[in-house]
């Protein structure tokens, strides 16, 4: 723990109590300039922090920010989120995530920014990225899988994430292949998985990852109002940004530390239970056609299969639209 953590940790665990600058200086060796300084970077960042000549510091109230130190403090994961990179605004945490990967940052660190201004999407749409009303971030994996396995790297992603929001939220969501998490057939999340590989070994796989959390309804855009939905939309309460966070990040090492040790067979059974495609009508929209039909299942490579009026197709990529249920 840095000196800046360990002052902040000694707020927090008094939160409300004035703590002598001497107390501090004393627990850390340092003197109470050095201690006053680091107070005033935690106040620029947005902690309200009081402090007088006679009693010292004490901390009134924590941001709403995704610091690594407010990260790192109740982290309970092995590995994922134990490098963090924070950004306060970005293009797309995605695009760093890449560019550091393919430099060496290591498996299980974290790209994370309260806002991006260039936020991307599947088949190059955008994604809405407002400031501290949600949570984006990109995740580093480096899996010894086959090229070929990387598309059941974001069907394990969706099943850890509808675990996550279901466990801090409370509120019922399920996945539309391959990887939208929906709440009454709205888009609660997005997942956006890149890879670089060589012919037979993955270099590293970038998840992207965006949680709409504490967005209001006339927050979104016109286009989006009708197709997209937040946490605390569902929830009907704000939700913290930070504790869904720390609960996905060990949604996401428990499910990847599965695949790892038996495979993706128990990934695949717990995402057709949290399907919402399976059973369905859909309309596919695939790189090279175009069809109606019934969603039957998922097979073990994590393709759709699709039951239409001349056979069973098998979709790999592409759009899956729930078709509503028609009245007779
Ligand atoms: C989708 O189209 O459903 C995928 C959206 C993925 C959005 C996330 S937000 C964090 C990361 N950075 C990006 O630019 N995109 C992903």
């Amino acid at each position: 723990m840095s000196s800046r953590e360990v002052i902040l940790d000694c707020l927090r665990s008094k939160k409300g109590v004035f703590v002598s600058g001497e107390e501090l200086g004393g627990r850390l060796g340092i003197s109470r300039v050095a201690i006053g300084n680091h107070i005033r970077k935690l106040r620029e960042q947005g902690y309200d922090i009081e402090s007088t000549v006679s009693q010292g510091h004490r901390l009134l109230a924590e941001p709403d920010l995704l610091l690594p130190q407010e990260i790192c403090g109740r982290l309970t994961t092995q590995r994922f989120g134990r490098e963090i990179h924070y950004l306060t605004s970005t293009a797309s945490t995605s695009s760093i995530a890449k560019q550091k990967a393919a430099e060496g940052a290591p498996e299980g660190a974290i790209f994370i920014t309260e806002e991006q201004t260039g936020g991307r999407g599947r088949l190059s749409r955008g994604w809405f990225s407002p400031a501290m009303q949600g949570i984006w971030f990109s995740l580093v994996l480096r899996p010894p899988f086959a090229p070929q396995e990387a598309p059941k790297c974001t069907l394990l992603a969706a099943v850890a994430l509808c675990t996550a929001i279901r466990k801090e939220s409370g509120i019922a969501c399920g996945i539309k292949w391959p990887n939208d998490i929906l709440c009454g057939g709205h888009k609660l999340v997005g997942i956006l998985t890149e890879m670089n590989a060589e012919m037979d070994a993955i270099n590293y796989v970038v998840i992207g990852i965006g949680i709409n959390v504490n967005i209001a309804r006339d927050a979104f855009p016109e286009e989006l109002r009708d197709i997209a939905t937040s946490v605390s939309m569902e929830a009907g309460r704000s939700v913290s940004r930070l504790d869904l966070l720390l609960c996905v990040l060990l949604e996401l090492e428990f499910w990847y530390d599965k695949a790892l040790h038996d495979g993706f067979a128990p990934i695949l059974d717990e995402w057709r239970r949290l399907s919402v495609t399976i059973g369905q009508e859909v309309s596919v929209v695939a790189p090279d056609r175009s069809f109606i039909g019934v969603a039957e299942n998922i097979d073990d490579d994590g393709a759709l299969l699709v039951r239409t009026d001349t056979g069973q197709e098998k979709v790999w990529a592409g759009d899956v639209s729930i078709r509503p249920v028609r009245k007779t």
